[in-house]
């Protein structure tokens, strides 16, 4: 039995992943290299890059920290899944980012509604080497924890979901993904930047903290970011007025639209149909 801290924190037991779980974690990477490769932002590129990830199998988080730390000074602790708000929030605002050990199976390559290494280390961990983005998701933590005491934290889960899990992202070359749960996803990679029935709209921080999510398929709606230093800027101000304001305001479904939405229309990109695309996973 393997004992839990109040932290949580675990150890990865790198030696113990049998050669089947390496397979799995190279089928997976290789997969999704293919697919990222114009549809992932420069920034998730480059991270991934300096983090040498390679396809060689899961890789050890002593080694990813490492390089981690030297970049922007974040680690990677393991966790033995999902953790208490609390204790998840108080691992950010620390530069400490909480991983699963665990990969999924063979028979669940496609979808999987809990966090696994695959989508914790390749989803979540290439963004920390940027410096902008890491200091969001310090600052994102510390938010978590005084969201918490003032009980909103619904409202500030939902803008995690919105950027860093699900964020679109608009660039010179066109629409690119920066959220981890895109990324580690081969089927939701296609269709949030190829299929037209997903409407995008420009980032609104007060319209994502009044919007609901679906976590059990693809998103209906995203919303697109045109720099991390505007999502930081945008994020820095005082939130306790603001869930003060937005208290007294209806939710929105992902499906309902408002008079100030403002919507991504992306020019550069060719319209390719959903089969199309659906060809190259
Ligand atoms: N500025 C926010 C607050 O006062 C904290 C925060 C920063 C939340 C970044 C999310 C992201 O609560
Ligand atoms: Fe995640």
């Amino acid at each position: 039995m393997t004992t839990v801290r109040p932290d949580f924190v675990i150890e990865q037991n790198w030696r113990g992943y049998s050669q089947e779980e390496h397979a799995i974690w190279r089928l997976l990477f290789e997969r999704q290299q293919r697919l990222l490769v114009g549809r992932a932002c420069r920034e998730y590129l480059a991270g991934l890059d300096g983090l040498d990830v390679a396809a060689s199998g899961i890789p050890d988080f002593r080694r990813l920290s490492g390089i981690l730390d030297r970049a922007t000074g974040w680690q990677i602790v393991a966790v033995p899944g999902l953790v208490p708000d609390d204790v998840f929030f108080a691992h950010l605002a620390r530069r400490r980012f909480p991983s699963t050990c665990f990969i999924r199976r063979r028979d669940q390559l496609d979808y999987l509604q809990k966090p696994d290494i695959f989508h914790d280390i390749c989803g979540h961990v290439p963004l920390l080497m940027n410096p902008v983005f890491a200091d969001y998701l310090q600052a994102y933590g510390e938010g978590g924890l005084k969201a918490l005491g003032l009980g909103h934290l619904q409202r500030l889960a939902r803008l995690y979901w919105y950027t860093v899990e699900f964020g679109l992202i608009a660039t010179a070359e066109g629409l690119r993904i920066y959220g981890s749960g895109i990324l580690s996803s081969a089927g939701e990679s296609v269709y949030c930047l190829d299929d037209p029935r997903p409407t995008r709209l420009r980032f609104d921080l007060r319209r994502i903290m009044r919007t609901r999510y679906r976590i059990d398929d693809f998103q209906e709606l995203y919303f697109v970011i045109d720099n991390f230093q505007q999502l930081f800027d945008a994020t820095r101000p005082d939130f306790a007025p603001i869930y003060q304001e937005i208290a007294v305001l209806p939710d929105l479904q992902p499906t309902a639209r408002i008079d100030r939405d403002r919507e991504f229309v992306d020019g550069r990109r060719k319209k390719i149909g959903p089969h199309i695309s659906a060809a190259q996973v």
